[in-house]
């Protein structure tokens, strides 16, 4: 390259008009108007029109009618004013235009597979495939260095709180965090694995008990688990942890440093202290622990008011201990029988056996069901939930965790119908007191809800062997928009707690020991009161640039099979690699 580049492809304005410039990039388009040949030339910092005229330089003329889409160039030339009415706003280099008089065609490129515009229609799948020509795209080069723009300022604010930045390893033991985990086979050690993190989470409270106080650090976290969109199988978390401190401490902290990240990235300022809500506060009047708080739409409790009524599906529900609640999806009445239909299929996904409905018109609500209440319990349902004439009243009866996740879900779906959710709003929302553990039907004990190693509240601890379902953790997330962006808790620092919290979660004191024997000893080594929380960075970037997958806000992010496109990994591999990992595949090829 002889050429050496002065200014980026986004920098020039009318102030450089004169000057002669090197601008370097990639060949946006090319448009020839017989004497004179524009390209739009783009790098990272934007695009700027330049121009070959034979009278500028017959040769860089000749040169650039052979140039194509995406060919790389270095171009030497003057800056001039646009002609009046050409002048393009939209471009931050719009006032001017470059003319070359020396071209250099650095490299050239194929046709690309598809257009790289900003509003691109092309298939998710090429585009993955030729990432790097869809990295190209402005819009994604932008959510890129936003996301950069985001771990600048969290790496500044925890400095400047006296945070540390420590490093753990990849290479490790199981941390459970409720998904599967990603092995490793080792070669040195016949027969053993290691696991790939789902999260730093014992290693940072090993570092507490270091002594290290405050840590934090940007990483990787690996969970092989059904993937969503908002789900990757390796994500990044911004993940620290504190000593001496309590929930107050930690809640705080991370409320100024998001309204940091909001201030400094997208000039919003956060009002502190953020909202907060008990978690069965949140889920009976949204469904979910993680509720949209855009808009209003809240379940309506009706065990109380259709008690007595005739209907057998409530009744049914009442009588096996369930609860039955409502949801007014206001001016909904206009839904066709087809509409409802699709409502009542959308229930099923969550879990719901049907779901009953009542529209509202000026003599009360009207449906097929209606005929099993008397006057007084329609009346009663309509004063409820506020049935006005035009509204569709919606009910879901079944286990109280059936009828909340089916009615939480449909309240974000009518939403969106009704068009309630504003884009432009930031709602942030503290869940705390969560149970320190939710039941598992399928395996017959408790999980926990969190993660092993939290707390759970000091005056809860003698219900942990007889009660266990009433124990309330010293855990919380903090959700934006609906989304949970992060979560944390105060951790068990006595050994003993630990031991019986393992118990209390059906692991034998073997299993463990086998498992966790290093923090069990480590916190009988003078562990310090601690806790922490880590954020999702993605869904965090996610959120800041209105990106609709996470696979937009990571550079080189998985498909939904756990694929990478490009790479095509994961793939087969040499059959001496195998060897040397003591491996023999045994997979029935179909
Ligand atoms: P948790 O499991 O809640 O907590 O994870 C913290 C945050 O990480 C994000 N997240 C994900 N993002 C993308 N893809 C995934 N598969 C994925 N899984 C989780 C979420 C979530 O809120 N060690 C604890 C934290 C602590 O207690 O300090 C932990 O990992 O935004
Ligand atoms: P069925 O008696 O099953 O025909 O149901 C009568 C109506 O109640 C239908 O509209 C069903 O969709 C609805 N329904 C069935 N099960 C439930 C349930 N668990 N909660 C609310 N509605 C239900």
């Amino acid at each position: 390259m002889k050429l050496k580049r002065t200014h980026n492809c986004g920098e020039l304005r009318a102030s450089d008009i004169g000057g002669e410039v090197v601008l370097a990039g990639w060949v946006q388009t090319r448009r020839d108007h017989g004497g004179i040949i524009f390209i739009d030339l783009r790098d990272r910092g934007g695009v700027t029109q330049i121009a070959f005229s034979e009278d500028a330089s017959a040769t860089a003329h000749k040169l650039a009618e052979d140039v194509r889409s995406e060919f790389v160039i270095a171009a030497k030339g003057k800056v001039f004013a646009r002609p009046e009415g050409t002048v393009n706003p939209n471009l931050s280099t719009g006032e001017v235009e470059v003319y070359i008089n020396e071209l250099e065609v650095l490299n050239t490129s194929k046709t690309p597979p598809f257009p790289l515009e900003d509003d691109t229609d092309a298939n998710e799948m090429l585009r993955l495939k030729y990432r790097y020509m869809d990295l190209r795209r402005p819009s994604i080069q932008r959510i890129l260095m936003t996301r950069h723009a985001i771990t600048k300022v969290v790496r500044r604010f925890l400095d400047d709180a006296g945070f540390i930045d420590i490093e753990t390893p990849m290479l490790t033991k199981s941390t459970p965090e409720g998904a599967r985990d990603y092995l490793v086979p080792s070669r040195v050690n016949m027969g053993k694995f290691y696991a790939l993190p789902q999260s730093p989470q014992l290693f940072k409270q090993i570092l507490m008990v270091a002594g290290f106080d405050k840590y934090y650090q940007i990483t990787k976290c690996f969970r092989d688990e059904d993937l969503r969109a908002d789900r990757q199988p390796e994500f990044t978390q911004i993940d620290l942890e504190m000593s001496f401190i309590d929930e107050e401490d930690i809640m705080g902290l991370m409320e100024k440093m998001l309204a940091s990240i909001f201030k400094e990235v997208k000039g919003v300022e956060l009002s502190l202290p953020l909202p907060r809500l008990p978690y069965s506060e949140a889920v009976g009047r949204y469904g979910v622990d993680k509720p949209d708080t855009r808009f209003a739409l809240e379940l309506v409790e009706l065990s109380e008011t259709v008690k007595s009524c005739g209907f057998q599906v409530f009744k049914g529900a009442l009588e096996a201990g369930g609860i039955v609640k409502g949801l007014n999806a206001k001016g909904l009445a206009t839904l066709s029988r087809k509409e409802i239909d699709e409502l009542i299929e959308l229930a099923k996904v969550y879990g719901a056996k049907g779901l009953a409905w009542m529209k509202v018109t000026d003599k009360g609500p009207e449906s097929s069901i209606t005929k099993f209440f008397t006057a007084d319990d329609l009346a009663g349902i309509q004063s409820a939930m506020g049935g006005e004439a035009g509204d569709l009243l919606l009910f879901s009866a079944d286990k109280p965790a059936v009828v909340n996740n089916t009615l939480g879900h449909l309240r974000l779906d009518i939403a969106k119908r009704l068009g309630l959710i504003d884009d432009t709003k930031f709602n942030f929302l503290w869940v705390t007191d969560f149970p320190q553990f939710e039941y598992n039907e399928d395996e017959g004990r408790w999980d926990a809800m969190h993660h092993p190693f939290t707390s759970p509240k000091p005056e809860d601890l003698p219900l942990l062997e007889t009660e266990p379902g009433s124990v309330r953790a010293r855990a919380y997330d903090i959700v934006l928009n609906g989304s949970e962006i992060g979560g944390g808790s105060i951790r068990i620092h006595r050994s003993d707690v630990q031991t019986r919290m393992f118990k209390a979660l059906g692991i034998n004191e073997e299993h463990a020991r086998e498992r966790f024997g290093f923090l069990l000893d480590a916190l009988e080594f003078g562990a310090p009161p601690h806790g922490g929380l880590a954020f999702g960075l993605d869904r965090l970037t996610m959120i800041i640039t209105g990106a609709q997958s996470i696979r937009d806000v990571i550079a080189f992010p998985k498909t939904q099979k756990a694929t990478c496109l490009m790479t095509e990994a994961p793939s087969d591999v040499d059959k001496v690699q195998l060897r040397d990992l003591h491996i023999k595949l045994d997979v029935v090829v179909k």
